[in-house]
């Protein structure tokens, strides 16, 4: 089985050698991709990286006057993998999910004050995009009550399997899920008040792309949820590929015409920051 490898700092372990398989076979896919997008931009001089840029650069409305970091400066075109000069890291995957519901992991994160800080309450509808197999879903269905739902979306259908069944389990019964695309989250257009995206952001493959579809995604004032892992405190022991740093997340939502509503910044490991439209 492999779990923490995937995320924590390499320790020797029988995991090892399943995460490395793994590992290979994605970094594998990764070159075919890199290869042919290396390719295609031989042939085209337009091509500049696997994932959309965003709204800064695509925007031609010259009226647009949103104050986004990127749209005043002229942005290096990012390499395959990367996304604003970041590294995009690999999408952990189903085998891995016993790590995700692993008993230390309140103490470790304080899930529940990060479930407080959402302030969900009767009635909303809540998404909870990259849901793996529900460790955030379930309490979150609790939280908007039997008037409300949870839409679970994962691009993995073992991982809404596997969250199914623990919603089966603790019969929560309103927790719909939805087999998403990397491109499409396919939520459908203004329906979610609160959209989650737990340890999930840094591993989209098509960040710009995703943004697109949960800005349409969100009702009027609703709301995007980044956690992530803090690239700035060398002591949270996950690997770096799979942190992202404050000023990062923000240049990135910026980018893509979000603006920041608030933060909450005492959780142990995390950020936690709230984005609206930008409208
Ligand atoms: C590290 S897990 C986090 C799971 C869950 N949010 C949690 O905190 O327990 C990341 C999840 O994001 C999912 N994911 C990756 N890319 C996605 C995409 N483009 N759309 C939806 N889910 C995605 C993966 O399949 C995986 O289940």
């Amino acid at each position: 089985m492999r779990s923490s490898d995937e995320y924590t700092r390499p320790r020797a372990s029988w995991r090892g050698s399943l995460y490395a398989r793994t590992m290979g076979c994605l970094l594998k896919a990764r070159c075919a991709v890199t290869l042919s997008l290396a390719l295609s931009a031989c042939r085209s001089s337009e091509t500049v990286g696997t994932a959309s840029r965003g709204l800064d650069e695509t925007s031609a409305n010259p009226s647009d006057t949103r104050s986004g970091t990127a749209s005043s400066q002229t942005a290096a075109p990012d390499r395959p993998g990367f996304y604003l000069g970041r590294e995009i890291a690999p999408t952990m995957t189903h085998e891995g999910a016993d790590w995700l519901v692993r008993p230390e992991r309140e103490a470790e994160e304080n899930a529940s004050r990060m479930l407080a800080e959402l302030r969900l309450t009767d009635g909303m509808v809540a998404c909870d995009v990259g849901a793996g197999n529900g460790y955030h879903s379930l309490p979150m269905a609790k939280s908007v009550g039997p008037r409300g739902k949870v839409v679970a979306v994962d691009i993995q259908p073992e991982m809404l399997t596997l969250l199914q069944k623990r919603a089966r389990d603790v019969r929560v019964a309103n927790v719909e899920t939805i087999l998403a695309e990397p491109s499409d989250p396919k939520i459908p257009a203004g329906t979610c008040d609160l959209i989650l995206l737990a340890d999930v952001y840094h591993e989209l493959d098509d960040p710009a792309g995703i943004l697109v579809h949960l800005r349409g995604a969100l009702r009027k004032d609703g709301l995007l949820v980044l956690l992530e892992f803090r690239a700035e405190d060398a002591s949270v022991p996950i690997k770096p590929e799979h942190k992202m740093s404050r000023a990062q997340i923000l240049k990135e939502l910026e980018h893509n015409g979000f603006q920041l509503v608030r933060s909450f910044d005492e959780l142990p490991w995390q950020h936690l920051l709230f984005f609206g439209r930008r409208h």
